[in-house]
C-alpha cells in the first residue's frame, strides 16, 4: 500500500529529526496541494514550543530518495504537502486486487451484535440503523482479515413476557397473532397497559407469571413463551432478509437465562454486589466513576435485562473473544457503562465497545402522522420501493415485470442503506427521499448507476483480453482514477478501525467522481491499441472496487440498471 509506505518514511525521518509521533496522513482539500498533506510539524510544535516549519525543514531533510514521493513541500504554518510518483501508481495498479481481503498479521476474534430487538415490545425504528451499521461493519470487518461472529441479542426474555401471557390468556387470538404477528402482540402489549392504569394488579399479575416461568419452569407458560417467540420472529427474519443481513447465531436474552443463578452468585459471592434489606441485589459503582448503581435481581427475584448481557459477556469470556462490540442506540449508553464497568469489577478484562448510533427521524407526511402505532419497519421498506419503481417509470422504459420489482428493490434497499452509511452514525437522520433516490447526488443509485455503467463499457469491448501486462499508464487522468483505486484499502481501513462505515462511503463516491472525470476526458472504446486496453482495465478496476465497497456497505449492485 503506497499509503503505508509514505507514512513509514515519514515516521523514519521524524525519528532521524529527534521527534516521536504519529504519522497521520490527510487528504487536502484541493488537488493541487498534493495527494497527501501531513499536519505532523505543527502537532509536534504545539507540543513542544517549536516553530513547526522549522521542525518540517528537518524532517525534509532526513527523507530520503524513494520511488513513493514524487515531491514533497513545506507549505502554511509547517504542512508536508506529498505528491505521489506516479511510477509507483502505474506499477501498484497493475497487480491490484479490489477483490481480495485486506491480510492483517493481528487477527482478531470478534463478537458483533447487532439488529437486537425486544421482541414483545413495538418494534421502534432505531433497530432499522442497527441493522444496517451491524451488516456493514460485520463485513468489514471480516473483509480485513478478522474472525467475525454476528449475534443477535434478541430480547425474548424478561417481565414484559409475563404481561404478555396474561394478555393473550385475556383477550389474544391465535389466529389473529399467527396471521400478523406483531402488530396483534403489540396490540395487546398496549391493552394490558391500559388496563394496567385502571387495575393495577394487573401488573402484578404479569410479573408472577414470569416469575412462574423462570423460578418455577412453569410449562404452560414456556410452550406459549416459545410460540410468541417462533411467532415475532417471523417477522423480524422477513425483515432481516429484506436487508440482507445475516446473523451466525440468535443468542437472545433467553439463551443466558440458565446462567442467570451463577451470574447472580458471582455478584453477590464476590461482594461486587449487595444485597438490599428488601431483597434485591445491587451494585454500587465508586464515586469517582459517576455511574448511578445497577439492579441486577429485584426483590421478587427476578433478573433484568442487565443480568442477561452480563452473563453474556461471562459466556464470550469463556470462548476467548478478542474484542465485543455492541452496535445499539445511543440512548443505551449508560447502560453499557454500568454492564461494562460490572464486568471489569469482576475481572473480566475484555475489549467491550458499545458502537453507539444515532435515531432516524421519519419525514414529515403519511408516516410520521400515524401517531399511536408502531411504524411497521416493512412499510417503510414498502415504500422505498414503490418510489424506486415510480422513479423507474419516469425515466426508463426498458424494465417491466419481475425485472423491474427486483431492481427497484434493490434499489430501494441500497438507497435507504447509503442514507444511513454515508453519514456519521452517531448523529441523527432525517429521511429525504428525494436526495436518497437520486442517480446523481451523494446516493446508492448514483453509485449503483456507475458501477453498472462501468460493467457495461466492459460488456461492450468484449471479447477484448485484458491483461495487466498491456497496460501503460500515461496521462494524467489515468494517473488520477489509479490513484483513487488504490487508496480503496485505506478507506475500508479508515472504517475498519473507527467502526464507522461512512469514511467508506464517501471514498465511494469520491471514486465514482473520479471515474466520471477520467470518463469525460479519455476516450475508452474509442482509443486504441494500448491505450484502449489501459483505459480499460481501470474501468475494470473501477467497477471491481464500487462493487466490492458497496457490498461491504451491505448494498447490492444491479446487473443492469
Ligand atoms: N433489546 C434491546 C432493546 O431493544 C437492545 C439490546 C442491546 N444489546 C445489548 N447487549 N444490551 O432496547
Amino acid at each position: 500500500m503506497i499509503e503505508k509506505n509514505i507514512k513509514k518514511i515519514l515516521a523514519d525521518a521524524t525519528q532521524k529529526a529527534g521527534y516521536t509521533e504519529n504519522i497521520i496522513l490527510e487528504n487536502p482539500r484541493q488537488k493541487d496541494y498534493g495527494d497527501y498533506a501531513c499536519p505532523i510539524a505543527m502537532k509536534i510544535g504545539k507540543k513542544e514550543g517549536e516553530n513547526p516549519r522549522e521542525i518540517a525543514e528537518k524532517i525534509l531533510k532526513n527523507i530520503p530518495k524513494n520511488p513513493y514521493i514524487k515531491t514533497i513541500t513545506i507549505a502554511g504554518p509547517g504542512f508536508l504537502n506529498i505528491f505521489i510518483a506516479p511510477e509507483i501508481v502505474a506499477k501498484q495498479i497493475q497487480s491490484y486486487e479490489p477483490l481480495l481481503p485486506i491480510q492483517t498479521n493481528q487477527p482478531k476474534k470478534i463478537m458483533v451484535e447487532f439488529g437486537n430487538p425486544n421482541i414483545a415490545k413495538p418494534l421502534h425504528f432505531g433497530h432499522f440503523r442497527g441493522l444496517i451499521i451491524g451488516e456493514s461493519l460485520a463485513r468489514i470487518l471480516r473483509f480485513t482479515g478478522n474472525d467475525v461472529l454476528t449475534d443477535n441479542f434478541i430480547g425474548n426474555w424478561g417481565t414484559q413476557f409475563g404481561k404478555l401471557i396474561v394478555a393473550i390468556r385475556k383477550w389474544g387470538d391465535r389466529e389473529k397473532i399467527d396471521k400478523n404477528p406483531t402488530e396483534e402482540l403489540v396490540r395487546l402489549y398496549r391493552k394490558f397497559h391500559d388496563e394496567g392504569e385502571k387495575y393495577p394488579e394487573l401488573e402484578k399479575e404479569g410479573a408472577e407469571e414470569f416469575r412462574k416461568m423462570e423460578q418455577d419452569r412453569d410449562k404452560e407458560n414456556f410452550e406459549l413463551w416459545e410460540w410468541i417467540v417462533s411467532e415475532s420472529m417471523k417477522d423480524f427474519h422477513r425483515i432481516a432478509n429484506r436487508l440482507d443481513a445475516h446473523f451466525d447465531v440468535i443468542r437472545g436474552e433467553a439463551f443466558y437465562e440458565k446462567m442467570l443463578p451463577d451470574v447472580l452468585q458471582k455478584l453477590e459471592k464476590s461482594g461486587i454486589a449487595t444485597r438490599e434489606k428488601e431483597g434485591a441485589l445491587v451494585v454500587h459503582f465508586s464515586e469517582e466513576k459517576k455511574i448511578p448503581t445497577m439492579i441486577f435481581q429485584k426483590t421478587d427475584g427476578a433478573t433484568l435485562y442487565q443480568t442477561r448481557d452480563l452473563a453474556k459477556i461471562i459466556f464470550y469470556d469463556g470462548e476467548n473473544f478478542d474484542e465485543m462490540i455492541y452496535i445499539v442506540a445511543t440512548d443505551q449508553s449508560l447502560h453499557f457503562r454500568q454492564v461494562f464497568e460490572t464486568a471489569k469489577l469482576l475481572g473480566y478484562t475484555g475489549t467491550y465497545i458499545h458502537v453507539n448510533h444515532g435515531m432516524v427521524r421519519l419525514p414529515e407526511g403519511k408516516m410520521s402522522t400515524r401517531a399511536g402505532r408502531s411504524i411497521g419497519l416493512d412499510e417503510v421498506l414498502d415504500e422505498a420501493k414503490q418510489r424506486s419503481l415510480d422513479i423507474l417509470t419516469e425515466h426508463n422504459t426498458e424494465f417491466v415485470g419481475k425485472e423491474k420489482e427486483d431492481l427497484a428493490e434493490i434499489i430501494a434497499m441500497g438507497a435507504l442503506k447509503f442514507n444511513d452509511l454515508s453519514q456519521n452514525r452517531r448523529t441523527n437522520i432525517t429521511f429525504d427521499w428525494k436526495k436518497m433516490l437520486s442517480f446523481e447526488g451523494f446516493s446508492a443509485p448514483f453509485l449503483q448507476y456507475s458501477a453498472v455503467r462501468c460493467a457495461s463499457i466492459l460488456r461492450k469491448a468484449k471479447p477484448l483480453q485484458i491483461s495487466s501486462s498491456m497496460i501503460n499508464i500515461t496521462q494524467p487522468e489515468e494517473i488520477t482514477l489509479a490513484k483513487k483505486i488504490l487508496g480503496f484499502q485505506a478507506a475500508i481501513l479508515e472504517s475498519a478501525n473507527t467502526l464507522e462505515p461512512h469514511h467508506l462511503a464517501k471514498y465511494l463516491f469520491e471514486l465514482a467522481g473520479e471515474y466520471n472525470s477520467f470518463y469525460a476526458n479519455c476516450p475508452v472504446l474509442k482509443a486504441e491499441d494500448t491505450e484502449k486496453i489501459t483505459r480499460l482495465f481501470l474501468t475494470k478496476k473501477t467497477s471491481e472496487t464500487l462493487q466490492q465497497g458497496l457490498f461491504l456497505l451491505g448494498i447490492k449492485t444491479p446487473e443492469k440498471m
